[in-house]
Parts: structure tokens; sequence; C-alpha cells
């Protein structure tokens, strides 16, 4: 099967990197990940892309604090590009992508939310769920729009929300989740592509 060319763009902690990574690296996913990019120079993604001697690199943001300066979008893509990325990836990456990324790469940015959307788009999404008094909630793989946690669903997955949780033992679980979903919503599209 061919291996998608994937670039994964985080600010923080990585966890779902590291899950597309070892799903990699047992084969269940028949991607490569070219580059891992973050915003943040001292984030764990970054570290954890060196464990898996995959190339990395900080990108400077900028002077705004939700969105890339356009200047640094550019650069963006043109990092990507040069890594030869067909499939971009974001993994906790906390900006919002405007025309340079989006105009590059249609359709060929996919993100997770930790919600099933369209509920709760945005910040600390689990929060939000708590608080609503909701039984479940879940996480979402889509296709990245213009608007914030929007696009086609791609897939979801169904979380508990327990009597005792507090905003830390449900983003846990939803992690979980997310950790199972991401991948294997990467390797369907792979075989999708591979059958046309
Ligand atoms: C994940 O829970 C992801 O769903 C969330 O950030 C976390 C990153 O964790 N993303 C969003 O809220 C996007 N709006 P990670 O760095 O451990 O993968």
């Amino acid at each position: 099967m061919k291996r998608l060319a994937l670039g994964i763009l985080g600010s923080g902690k990585g966890s779902n990197c590291r899950a597309i990574l070892e799903s990699i690296r047992s084969g269940e996913l028949p991607a490569e990940v070219r580059v891992v990019i973050s915003d943040v120079l001292e984030a764990p993604i970054l570290e954890i892309a060196r464990e898996f001697s995959v190339a990395n690199a900080y990108l400077p943001p900028g002077e705004f604090r939700t969105r890339l300066e356009p200047k640094s979008e550019m650069e963006l893509v043109r990092m990507l590009r040069d890594a030869g990325v067909e499939l971009v990836i974001l993994a906790g990456f906390m900006r919002v992508l405007k025309a340079p990324m989006l105009e590059a790469f249609p359709r060929r940015i996919l993100n997770i939310h930790p919600s099933l959307l369209p509920k709760y788009p945005g910040l600390e999404a689990w929060k939000q769920a708590l608080a609503a008094g909701d039984k479940i909630t879940g996480c979402t793989v889509h296709c990245v729009d213009e608007r914030i946690d929007h696009g086609d669903i791609i897939a979801q997955s169904e979380v508990p929300i327990l009597p005792n949780d507090t905003p830390e033992t449900l983003h846990a679980r939803i992690q979980i989740a997310e950790h199972a979903l991401y991948p294997a919503a990467i390797a369907e599209l792979c075989r999708s592509e591979e059958a046309h």
C-alpha cells in the first residue's frame, strides 16, 4: 500500500503525535511522518519527533496569539512542501490556520478535537461538556476549514462522562480514545486513496 507522507503540527505534549508514530512503527498505519513542526520552542512534541528520529522544526509564530503571522504561515507552507508532505495532521496545534495553508493544502488538513463536534468547539472542550452536565462526550477527527474546530467530520468516538469525573480524569479518558481514533482515521484515508 502507498505510504502517505504526513506532516504533523502541534503546540504541546504531543501524545497524539506519539500514537501516530507508534501506529506507523507497528505497521498498522501505512504512512510516514516527514516532519513535525511546532510553534512552541520547548514543546514536548518536538522531543517525541527526535525520539522517533523524525525531522522536526520550531516555527516562530510571530506577534499574534491565536494565529500565525502571514509571513510565518507562508514559511510553514514552504517547510511542508519541501518535506513532500501530502497530508497535514494537526495534533494539538493551537493556532487557527488561514488562507496560505488552506489554499496550499485544500481538504488535506485534518484536526482532532476533544468533543463530539459540532458540540463544544474551542478551548478545553471537555470542561464545556462537564459543565453542561452531559453524560457522553468524545472526540472528532475532521477536515480543517476556515472556522475553528469546524469542517467535514471524518470519524468520531464516544466517551462516557462518569459521576466523579474531574476535568483531568475526563480529558485523560478522551485522550485514550483520541489515540485509537486518529491513527485509525488516517489509515482509513490511506486505504480509500489506494482504492482510487
Ligand atoms: C488533544 O486533546 C486535542 O484533541 C486537543 O488538544 C489536545 C492535544 O494533546 N485539540 C484541540 O482542542 C483543538 N481545538 P496532545 O498534544 O497530547 O496530542
